[in-house]
């Protein structure tokens, strides 16, 4: 295992760094988009449609007009014109619902906002909401579980990719799967869940009659001007989205969703600033949920454990005018070595609102099923499960015929069997026990891709000694304010506290999206490259500015460390502040900006780059009273270098308690009479909370990726919940004999 720098030189990277936006948090100055008030501001309420299918054929809003402080009734006689929004280069006009609200009289999922209530209080604002009366004409719905693959899912552009039907496919699978020796043939399903990040979508609206200012929960703030700057006709630079904190979201908050464009649209028409926080209940209706996904996995293997064919092929569910791609098999073709393999997928539209990424989409119900079809062949094979793993181990990754960057994959399984105590398993159903529980012992593998996006950033050093950072990425939680100090203070060597971040701001140079885990890889050669500059600035100033102890030499005789000038032979010890160079020369501050190529989507690249990791998982069972818990975890992570251990074990512990959720609690369930989210609250949709959480023991190796970047940095905030579920079912099985393949695990699949 490569050994963690915590050099004498303390440099921050690498280094356990409590967050540093940890005060205004728990002292509450944290803002967030439903934080900003403004004069005169008036509070938005949506009116849902409370039927699944057919068409709006009356709006009585008189009676609610007439409410004390109601202020407008909007809706689609009256709302004014929204355009829709076409994705252009990069992240500029993402949107998962692409219709904008009210476009049409037609309604496609329970809960589609038909009106908008406008009043002085959020209260005045429901009671209108309430009384405004809707006629319909109802169509039959279809929110059926079962999924068939629509005909021909018509081939779009997606979230991210072209998404053609058969996604990926080599050698001759059909012939290898009918001729291999041992077989297996299962389907493995999972439910839709629902993203439940503590903050609510919210959006707060300002408009000046120049500029349209957007208080917004939102996890990529460049993206979501381009879509409301296209929405209402408007140039970007007369749209403006702050983000300064987010409360989490999961992948709910990447993409814009129809409260954010109605919020606009009531400022703008009502030339006062709005507030729409959208509600728990909406939460489960309009702003998105992974699908369900129906995944039949075929492995055929030799009697020795060797992987001839594997056949991926599901079916999600998707909206009806919408094509967001789960995208199940993205760690499919690379994650072992097979070779012959055929991936596709079909859509089944149904009538829900928008699905859109949840935390690793695509790949983490992917490998709930592909490593649960491993665990199931191990078993069948009366091979041990890790053991099966290493024999199917890649040399490269074999569906683009490319080497990884970084793969240790293998030494994830070993240390994590080591740490777990794995040597210690009995293969019998049931035949581990302790303390009169009895146990079950599983695991499972993960990957998750890692690549940059296109990143700037700016940095200034100032006349007081501190030093600022700014980019316009957010920070949704994970501890992007305290990376990209450590990332200044790293190459500046001001001190933490010293460094000021600006983040989540559309003024600010433009940054990542908040999400497939890429943040902080793209961020380090961005804040780099900006930190040189700004110091290059800085020594040729030392350099020129009369008076200056510096004034006979040449700026690359020069260096700055530890917050000071100094001359490179002399050493730092003889440094003079940069606060004072700057001071003696009347210079507020030096500045420089930086910015970095993205490596997403690169058709042609040169490494497979990809972090990895596993999960050893044991649980309890107790038969008499049919109790399942999850007693200890063991996560080993390959994600490069780690930057800051205390917010990286915080992801992976995070996500691990989602798997957990994942595994035994969460599914959002539709009412076949009305097509709603039944259980629409916290009460009826269970996570898992502290009372479920065992143990949680996380190991990273530390290997630099400088495929990634410089410092070797991949991303860590989505891998650690791929996998956990296929370890806790194959530990239930180990436990009860019992193979649960579709999620969660209930006591009702336990009762046999
Ligand atoms: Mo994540 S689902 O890329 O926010």
């Amino acid at each position: 295992m490569a050994t963690t720098t915590e050099s004498a030189e303390a440099s921050p990277i690498g280094r356990k760094t409590p967050r540093v936006d940890g005060p205004l948090k728990v002292s509450g100055k944290a803002r967030y988009a439903s934080d900003f008030h403004f004069p005169g501001l008036l509070y938005a309420v949506p009116v849902e449609a409370t039927i699944a299918n057919g068409r709006v054929t009356r709006i009585d809003a008189s009676v609610a007009e007439q409410m004390p402080g109601v202020r407008a009734i909007l809706h689609r006689e009256n709302i004014g014109r929204i355009f829709r929004s076409v994705a252009g280069q990069g992240f500029e006009g993402v949107i998962d619902e692409r219709r904008p609200p009210f476009e049409d009289d037609v309604v496609r999922y329970y809960g589609q906002y038909i009106a908008l209530a406008v009043a002085d209080t959020f209260e005045a604002a429901k009671a209108a909401a309430d009384s405004v009366r809707v006629n319909y004409s109802r169509d039959k719905h279809n929110v059926e579980t079962d999924l068939k693959a629509d005909d021909e899912p018509e081939i779009v552009q997606t979230t991210f990719a072209k998404s053609p039907r058969v996604q990926s496919h080599r050698g001759n699978p059909d012939a290898a799967f009918e001729s291999a020796p041992v077989k297996l043939d299962q389907t493995y399903v999972t439910p839709v869940t629902t993203h439940n990040p503590i903050e609510l979508h919210a959006t707060t609206a300002t408009w000046d009659g120049t500029t349209l200012t957007l208080y917004e929960a939102s996890q990529a703030v460049f993206n979501h001007r381009g879509v409301i700057a296209q929405m209402f006709g408007l140039p970007q630079e007369r749209v403006r989205v702050i983000t300064q904190f987010l409360g989490s979201g999961f992948g709910g908050k990447l993409w814009p969703w129809t409260h954010s464009s109605l919020a606009a649209a009531a400022a703008l028409k009502l030339n006062r600033p709005i507030k729409l926080v959208v509600s728990r209940r909406m939460m489960f209706q309009t702003v998105g949920h992974r699908p369900r996904t129906q995944q039949r996995v075929r492995l055929g293997a030799t009697p020795d454990g060797k992987l001839v064919s594997l056949h991926h092929e599901y079916v999600t569910h998707k909206a009806i005018l919408d094509y967001y791609h789960e995208d199940c098999g993205e760690a499919t073709p690379f994650h072992y070595s097979v070779p012959n393999l055929h991936v596709a997928f079909g859509r089944a539209s149904r009538n829900v609102g928008s699905p859109t990424a949840m935390r690793g989409p695509g790949a983490v119900p992917g490998l709930y099923a592909t490593e649960s079809a491993m665990n199931e062949l191990a078993d069948q094979l009366k091979i041990d499960p890790v053991q099966l793993r290493i024999l199917n181990e890649p040399k490269l990754d074999e569906s683009l015929g490319i080497p990884f960057s970084s793969r240790h994959y293998l030494e994830c399984l070993s240390l994590g069997a080591e740490k777990f105590g794995w040597a210690k398993r009995t293969p019998g159903i049931g035949s581990m026990k302790q303390d009169g529980l009895v146990l079950g012992w599983g695991m499972a593998g993960c990957a998750w891709v890692a690549a940059r996006f296109p990143a700037s950033a700016s940095v200034y050093l100032r006349d007081d000694g501190t030093a600022r950072v700014a980019c316009g990425t957010q920070d949704i939680g994970t501890g992007t304010y305290t990376i990209l100090a450590q990332l200044l203070a790293e190459k500046t060597g001001v001190s933490l506290d010293k460094i000021e971040v600006i983040l989540g701001d559309t003024s600010l140079p433009e940054g990542p999206v908040s999400g497939g885990s890429m943040v902080t890889g793209s961020l380090v050669p961005a804040v780099f490259e900006a930190a040189g500059n700004a110091v290059t600035s800085l020594l040729a100033l030392a350099t020129s500015a009369p008076g200056s102890p510096f004034a006979k030499r040449k700026p690359d005789e020069l260096a700055l460390g530890g917050g000071k000038v100094f001359i490179k032979a002399d050493g730092a010890a003889t440094g003079v502040s940069f606060a004072d160079v700057l001071k003696r020369a009347n210079v507020r501050m030096v500045t420089g900006s930086g910015k970095s190529e993205g490596s997403f989507g690169n058709p042609k690249p040169k490494f497979s780059t990809h972090s990895f990791g596993c999960h050893f998982v044991e649980i309890t069972w107790q038969p008499e009273i049919a109790r399942l818990r999850v007693g200890r975890v063991v996560t080993v992570i390959d994600a490069g270098r780690i930057l800051n251990p205390l917010a990286g074990r915080n992801q992976i512990e995070g996500a691990v308690v989602m798997g957990i959720g994942m595994g035994l609690l969460e599914h959002t369930t539709y009412d076949p009479q009305n097509g709603a989210p039944i259980n629409s609250n916290l009460a009826d949709y269970m996570v898992a909370v502290n009372a479920d959480v065992p143990p949680i023991d996380v190991h990273f190796l530390n290997y630099p990726d400088k495929e990634i970047n410089e410092l070797g940095a991949r991303g860590i905030g989505e891998i650690g919940l791929a996998g956990v579920a296929a370890a806790i079912t194959a530990a239930v099985h180990h436990a009860t004999g019992v193979r649960v393949r579709e999620l969660p695990v209930k006591i009702e699949h336990l009762l046999v």
